[in-house]
């Protein structure tokens, strides 16, 4: 058998751009579709990292290549421009020998039968190598080269956040730790951190956080001992601590209203013993809450519905805790998911904010009285965060909202109304949460 060239991953890296930059496919998906055909997990882990990559460099590499390229590439050209891409991206990144990464986007020519156009691939990427001083010096004044995110992204952070947006758009561009929850129904935390260390596995719990534990590298799932047997979960710190907000103790109905793709759900239901009820409208991330649940001998309810309308779905019985984990822009989370940043647009943001808003109003009367509603999003912006909740309790007279967060160490800080954690403040994704109890 030939020695690998390298070009299999860089034309699936190449094509997975493609599909998020051309077509907005999440990455993750993407990759699941095209990185098929790869056989070697090496390989698999290569792809995606060029990928995550070249996200987070889009804005200069892109820039980089209009300069580099005399005339655009024709459309149907497209899968030779995102080799170059991803070529660019790698060699700016410095992680492999220079000839080996041009090389290697050389041969990715031929997988995209473009073998015709190798002698350009070369010509450009040597170019870039010769001049670089030169040409990333021209495209270094914009923000959006600087920090790799899009203009209105920029700004409204800025708008935001205006002493803290520079901290938050670094932090996107930063490999999150590997953490783990701790199934406590499966054995406790110290016995599951012994398993780990006998496994050579070095690891620590978060602090403040009963259930979470990171790793010191990240490591393949099937490297992690009883994962598959539900001894635990891949979970955030920050996506942890929404169930401490939740005050559970057994015997509580509780609603999880946007529960896909099941997370806190199954975390709810490992530390109490509760009457689970799990909305989601989406059915193919409702059957994941069910095999999640399955994996960890957990059970709830299960309804597919759209929670908004009550009626189709409600029966009647009101809640002690309803969990609105909603959807939203996921801009506290860029660092996970590099490929949000470009899939998200400005206009987005008022449909995420109206349906988080049609979300409040249809849930907040299934909540008891003497009951709560724990918001929670994975968003950096206002809108969607303390502006949307404070005109949440303009609206709710008999709303009010609990001021203090149920662990006082944990990062972040207050917000009115609420809690914001940014992403990577202690080592945690980028949250939202505020509790409203109904009095
Ligand atoms: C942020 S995710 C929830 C993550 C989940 N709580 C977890 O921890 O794994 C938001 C979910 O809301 C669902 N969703 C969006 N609009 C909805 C609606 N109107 N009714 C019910 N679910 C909805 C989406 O399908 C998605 O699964």
């Amino acid at each position: 058998m030939p020695a690998p060239t390298g070009a299999e991953p860089r034309w699936a890296a190449a094509q997975v751009a493609q599909r998020v930059l051309d077509q907005g496919q999440a990455s993750d998906a993407a990759m699941e579709v095209v990185c098929q055909g790869l056989t070697r997990g090496q390989d698999r882990a290569l792809a995606r990292r060029l990928v995550h990559g070249l996200m987070r460099d889009w804005p200069m590499v892109s820039g980089l290549l209009k300069a580099l390229l005399q005339t655009p590439l024709k459309r149907r050209d497209r899968g030779v421009y995102f080799i170059l891409c991803i070529g660019l991206s790698e060699l700016r990144a410095e992680r492999e020998p220079d000839h080996a990464a041009v090389n290697a986007a050389v041969e990715a020519t031929k997988l995209a039968k473009a073998k015709h156009m190798s002698k350009l691939v070369n010509a450009v990427l040597r170019r870039f190598l010769r001049e670089r001083e030169a040409l990333e010096a021209d495209q270094a004044d914009a923000l959006t080269v600087q920090w790799g995110h899009p203009a209105w992204f920029i700004q409204a952070l800025q708008h935001d956040w205006p002493e803290d947006w520079q901290r938050i758009l670094g932090a996107g561009n930063v490999s999150p730790p590997l953490t783990l929850r701790v199934n406590r129904r499966h054995w406790s935390r110290d016995d599951a951190l012994s398993a780990l260390t006998q496994h050579g596995l070095e690891a620590h719990p978060i602090p403040g956080l009963a259930d979470a534990v990171e790793l010191e590298r990240r490591v393949a799932i099937r490297d992690i001992p009883e994962f598959s047997t539900g001894g635990w979960s891949v979970q955030d710190a920050s996506a942890q601590w929404a169930v401490d907000w939740l005050q559970l103790t057994p015997g509580l109905r509780v609603l999880d209203a946007c529960a896909g793709p099941g997370g806190k759900a199954a975390h709810a239901l490992e530390r109490a013993d509760i009457e689970l009820h799990a909305v989601d409208s989406d059915g193919e991330r409702l059957a994941r809450v069910e095999t999640g649940l399955a994996r960890l001998g957990l059970s709830a309810q299960l309804i597919h519905a759209d929670a908004t309308s009550v009626a189709s779905w409600w029966d009647g019985g009101l809640f002690d805790r309803v969990l609105l984990d909603a959807p939203c822009s996921a801009t506290g989370v860029i660092r996970r998911h590099p490929d949000i940043r470009w899939l998200r647009q400005a206009g987005d943001l008022s449909n995420l904010v109206a349906t988080q808003r049609a979300l409040l109003d249809a849930l907040w009367p299934l909540v008891k009285p003497g009951g709560i509603l724990v918001y929670v999003t994975c968003s950096v912006l206002a809108d969607e965060n303390d502006r949307q909740m404070a005109s949440f309790v303009e609206r709710h007279s008999d709303g009010s909202i609990l001021q203090s967060p149920p662990t006082p160490t944990a990062p972040g800080r207050a917000v009115s109304p609420g809690w914001q954690v940014l992403p990577g403040e202690g080592g945690w994704d980028g949250f939202y949460f505020a509790a409203v109890e109904r009095v």
